[in-house]
C-alpha cells in the first residue's frame, strides 16, 4: 500500500515548468528513489511534498489524508521529515543539540516554551534528550554527540542530519542527495544506515545521483526529466530503459 500518493503535481517558476504533472506512489516501508538530471525538478518535488513550496495544481495525499499546501511544520507533525541537499545544521551547536531540535517538532511544548524552566518543561526536555540519544545511537554517532557539529567530518555531519530527521519519529523520510560530498567508504556506511532506518519501519523517498547506491537500496525508481515523469519501475527495469539510458548519457556528454 502507498503511504504517499502524489498526483498531477505541478509547479512553475515564471515560464519554467519545474514539476509538470507528476504522479507516483511510495510503498509503505519501502525505499523509493527519484532520479533524473540536474534541473529535472527533484528538489522542487520534495519542496512541494514537504510544504516548503505551494503547488500550482495537483495533490499530495499522505497516510490517507490530503496534505496539499500545508505549511512545513504541519507536514512535519503529520510525520514527514527531511534532509537537505546541503547540510543544514547549526555548526556551533553540539551534535546532540542539533538532534534535539529535530525532536522538538514532536514535543507538546514546542521549542520556545521548552526553553522555560518549569518542572513540566524540564521533564519534557529530559524525554527529548532521551529520544535524541536513541536516534544518535541508531546512527552510530554516540561518540560525537558532545562535539561541536561544525568541527565534525562531513560524513558524520550527514549522519547527524539523518539522526535529527529521525528523532522526530517520522513515518516518511525525504532524503535529498544524501551521498553528495561523501567518499566511497562514507557512501557505503550511508547505504547501511538507510537500510537500518527502513528496518525501523520508516518509509524512505530519496533523491540521489549516485547510481550504484540507488540501484543497491531502492525498491522502486521514479525518473524525472524536465519536470515530467519519464519512467517508473524496479531498478532492473530502469537500468534497461532506453530513454533513461539516453538522458544519462546525454548528461555525461554535457
Ligand atoms: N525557487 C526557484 N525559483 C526559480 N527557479 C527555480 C526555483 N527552484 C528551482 N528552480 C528551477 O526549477 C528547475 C528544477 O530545479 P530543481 O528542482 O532544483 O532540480 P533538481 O533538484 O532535479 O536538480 C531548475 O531549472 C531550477 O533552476
Ligand atoms: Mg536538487
Amino acid at each position: 500500500m502507498s503511504i504517499l500518493q502524489v498526483s498531477g503535481l505541478s509547479r512553475s517558476f515564471g515560464g519554467l515548468r519545474a514539476v509538470d504533472g507528476v504522479g507516483f506512489g511510495a510503498e509503505e516501508r519501502g525505499i523509493t528513489a527519484v532520479i533524473g538530471p540536474n534541473g529535472a525538478g527533484k528538489t522542487t518535488l520534495f519542496n512541494l511534498i514537504s510544504g516548503s513550496l505551494m503547488p500550482d495544481s495537483g495533490r499530495v495525499v499522505f497516510d490517507g489524508e490530503d496534505i496539499t499546501g500545508l505549511k512545513p511544520f504541519r507536514v512535519a507533525r503529520r510525520g514527514i521529515s527531511r534532509t537537505f541537499q546541503t547540510v543544514k545544521l547549526s555548526r556551533r551547536m553540539t551534535a546532540l543539540e542539533n538532534v534535539m531540535i529535530g525532536r522538538h517538532v514532536r514535543s507538546r511544548a514546542g521549542f520556545a516554551s521548552g526553553m522555560l524552566a518549569s518542572p513540566w518543561a524540564k521533564k519534557e526536555e529530559r524525554s527529548i534528550r532521551e529520544e535524541a540519544m536513541k536516534a544518535i545511537e541508531l546512527l552510530g554517532i554516540a561518540d560525537y554527540r558532545d562535539k561541536e557539529t561544525g568541527s565534525l567530518p562531513f560524513g558524520i555531519q550527514r549522519s547527524v542530519e539523518l539522526a535529527r530527521a529521525i528523532a522526530a519519529e517520522p513515518k516518511l523520510l525525504l532524503l535529498d542527495e544524501p551521498a553528495s560530498g561523501l567518499n566511497v567508504r562514507e557512501t557505503r556506511v550511508l547505504a547501511e544506515l538507510v537500510s537500518r532506518i527502513r528496518g525501523r519501519g520508516i518509509t524512505i523517498l530519496v533523491v540521489e545521483h549516485d547510481m550504484s547506491l540507488v540501484m543497491d537500496i531502492s525498491d522502486e525508481i521514479v525518473v524525472l526529466n524536465f519536470g515530467k515523469k519519464l519512467a517508473q519501475g524496479k531498478p532492473r527495469e530502469i537500468q534497461a530503459n532506453r530513454e533513461v539510458i539516453d538522458i544519462y548519457l546525454g548528461e555525461d556528454d554535457a
